[in-house]
């Protein structure tokens, strides 16, 4: 059977449930519009589980039940068919989602021909078997659960700063200059002259910041680092939080109050893909404001003793050498050591981005933070005050060997009304990542850009 054949009908029937709502219609008919996922059959029973989109659900086919047509239809049935069922929903306390369906009739849309199988079976793939056919793969229980949590962690993310007071500003996405470090740009040809993918939108919402007060972007970013740890994709999408009049303890504040939120939503609203997905809710519940605070003194502190008494030899090979950035593995090891999020801050100015606001205490420091998430997901936030003097910007632009016409614009905002300001970008994927479990970002987003794929 091919496309030819698809029924009209399956578009236009009136009252339809989706398997994520059966338990409303407890004890009645209802049709769904799916797929079948898999078929197990014994003897004269069959047992086909449907998914639509929403969710699976098993049916029961007793071949006494159902007419000879209906039952032969679902025996041959083949995975990944399209189908419109009817069935009487059951309540039954064994079944995972809590109900099954009595199947009383199938309409098959399009049959997967026995000879051309969908490719994923319920057997082992190997990972690059499967992102070769991701387009396929999220189509299986557990990538539909991580793409579910996904556009729930999105949605909390933009709820919570909408209902604090933030006003969404789009920043470009082709621009004309670095953010976050000059070797890390995908150029771009922009009529003749060299344009970048944005890193951030940080510059771009600084200034909207300093127009609304309170904004954030929301949106995809690009980094070109040929970075092949598994928390690294070459196109990712950041929320960034801007805040004009605040200094790094309310971005801490702002920063913990965010996380809790997103995680909280994420329990109470998706808690059937979380059980999917076999998260551990334990961890996720810990997740409650404040998060521990730890200086960056301190925190190379406690690697040091973890180095020099031997306490994580697996993990810390070699003695931190103070005043670099942490690596994987040292921020693996410091948020180990907590069941929260931790916040590290002031870390030295040299190692940190130019735009970062010197702590006036000691200005060796900047008034940064990076939120590391527990478990060992390492970094999910990374923020700071920004520079608000214009004499300082202008020293640091020249420092780092930033082209200084570029940045008038950027520099204007110190001239004119400048005031304290801070900001922080949270990566959906690293987030998905933590609060799903997920070994790898490669399955945090339907369509992974990584060192090494660019297909499908
Ligand atoms: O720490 P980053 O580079 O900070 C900025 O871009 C700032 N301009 C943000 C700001 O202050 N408005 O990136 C922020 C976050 C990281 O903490 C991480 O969650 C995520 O973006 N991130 C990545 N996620 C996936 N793949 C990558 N290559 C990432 N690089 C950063
Ligand atoms: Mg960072």
């Amino acid at each position: 059977m091919t496309n030819e054949t698809i029924s009209e009908s399956v578009t236009t029937a009136a009252t339809h449930a989706t398997i994520a709502n059966i338990g409303a219609h407890e004890g009645r008919s209802v049709t769904l519009r799916g797929w079948l996922y898999a078929l197990r059959a014994s003897g004269k029973l069959l047992f086909p589980i449907f998914r639509d989109g929403t969710g699976t659900i098993q049916g029961i086919v007793p071949k006494a039940a159902v007419t000879p047509e209906t039952f032969e239809t679902v025996r041959q049935l083949t995975q990944e068919s399209s189908v419109v069922v009817t069935g009487k929903v059951r309540a039954d306390s064994r079944a995972p989602g809590g109900y099954e369906l009595d199947v009383e009739a199938v309409e098959v849309v399009q049959r997967v021909p026995d000879d051309d199988p969908f490719p994923i079976t319920r057997k082992e793939h190997g990972v690059d078997f499967l992102m070769e056919h991701r387009h396929l793969w999220i189509r299986t229980p557990r990538q539909s659960a991580i793409l579910r949590i996904r556009a729930e962690i999105v949605k909390a993310a933009r709820d919570y700063l909408d209902d604090n007071g933030f006003t969404l500003t789009d920043p470009p996405i082709l621009t004309p200059a670095a953010c976050e470090g000059t070797s890390t740009l995908f150029p771009v040809d922009y009529f003749g002259d060299e344009a970048f993918l944005t890193q951030s939108g940080q510059l771009y919402i600084e200034s909207t910041a300093l127009a609304l007060g309170k904004v954030y972007s929301f949106g995809p970013t690009f980094r070109a680092e040929k970075s092949k740890t598994r928390r690294h994709l070459t196109e990712f999408w950041m929320v960034e939080p801007e805040w004009a009049y605040a200094g790094l303890d309310d971005l801490m504040g702002l920063a913990e109050n965010f996380l809790s939120f997103i995680v909280e939503r994420v329990l109470t609203r998706r808690a059937a893909d979380i059980a999917v997905i076999g998260r551990d809710v334990t961890k996720l519940q810990a997740i409650k404001p404040p998060f521990p605070r730890l200086s960056y003194d301190d925190a190379v502190a406690m690697l040091h003793e973890a180095y020099d008494r031997g306490l994580a030899p697996d993990l810390i090979q070699s003695r931190f050498e103070y005043g670099n950035d942490f690596g994987s593995p040292d921020e693996t090891y410091l948020s180990s050591q907590f069941d929260r999020p931790l916040m590290v801050h002031r870390y030295p100015a040299a190692v940190k981005a130019f735009y970062m606001e010197p702590d006036p205490v000691d200005p060796k420091y900047a008034l940064c933070v990076d939120v590391l998430a527990p478990e060992g997901y390492g970094e999910v936030i990374g923020g700071s005050q920004r520079v608000a003097s214009y004499e300082l910007l202008k020293k640091r632009i020249e420092e780092h060997n930033l082209p200084l016409e570029s940045f008038q614009w950027y520099l204007d905002l110190r001239r004119y009304g400048s005031v304290p300001h801070s900001g922080f970008g949270m990566g959906i994927e690293r987030a998905v990542a933590w609060i799903c479990g997920l070994e790898h970002v490669r399955e945090t987003i339907p369509f992974a850009r990584t060192l090494n794929r660019i297909y499908p």
